[in-house]
């Protein structure tokens, strides 16, 4: 593990089978700053396209603050009952961040100098003459770190729900979110209680199509 935090070994066939949406959870079970920073560490590991890593993370860890979420949430409990709710948020405007990411890049001697140069400088062209070309972008990398999180949790032992069920605008007007910010989902993080739903899945020979359509 690359944190501070001790996490015991997990299987991962065993976390991806296991992962279910949980929708109660053990109100009095708190994450530590610390779990929730282990946590973030693992979920950032996540690919992005052009390493850009759009994501930002809201956490809402006071009881309050929850609470403020519940009505925007459709009063789905699991926001009140869970340690945190993790909001991922897609930086549309994450190209401006080349820089500082490949300048690290090359301070580390991943990349030669030159290549960043002419690396950023094709992304500036491309995205900032039509920066709305970024957001698709953004977006998919919102969904693929949400995915990372929500394994990294089920690792831990913990569990989570994918919510897309809340009023986007109420959220960002709630929570001061940024304008350039753009909310994916919401992730609540805890201690299930119960049985999650069954949920079914259609198969492979359902979704797959080999060659060409
Ligand atoms: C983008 C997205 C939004 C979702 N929104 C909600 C939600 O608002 N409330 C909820 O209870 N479940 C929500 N779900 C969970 C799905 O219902 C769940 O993933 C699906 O039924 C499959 O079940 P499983 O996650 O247990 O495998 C959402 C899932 C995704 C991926």
């Amino acid at each position: 593990m690359s944190n501070e935090v001790e996490v015991k070994k997990a299987d991962f066939f065993e976390v991806i089978r296991e992962r279910h949406s949980f929708r109660s959870y053990d109100p009095s079970y708190k994450m530590s700053e610390e779990e929730i920073r282990s946590l973030l560490e693992d979920a950032i590991l996540s690919p992005s396209s052009s390493n850009l890593q759009p994501w930002r993370f809201l956490v809402i860890q006071d009881q309050a603050s929850k609470e403020k979420l519940l009505p925007i949430a459709n009063n789905q409990q699991q926001v009140v009952q869970a340690s945190i709710v993790v909001a991922v948020l897609a930086d549309l405007e994450g190209f401006k961040q080349a820089e500082l990411i490949y300048g690290r890049t090359v301070d580390n001697g991943y990349m030669p100098e030159e290549m960043v140069k002419a690396y950023t400088a094709r992304l500036a062209g491309f995205y900032g003459e039509q920066p709305e070309r970024y957001h698709n972008t953004a977006l998919i990398d919102g969904g693929l770190i949400s995915m990372q999180l929500m394994l990294a949790a089920k690792a831990r032992g913990l569990d989570t729900v994918p919510m897309g069920g809340y009023d986007a605008d109420k959220f960002v007007e709630a929570f001061n979110v940024p304008a350039n910010l753009k909310p994916v989902m919401l992730i609540p993080v805890g201690k299930a209680v119960g049985e999650a739903r069954k949920s079914v899945r259609l198969s492979v020979d359902e979704v797959t199509t080999w060659e060409s359509f």
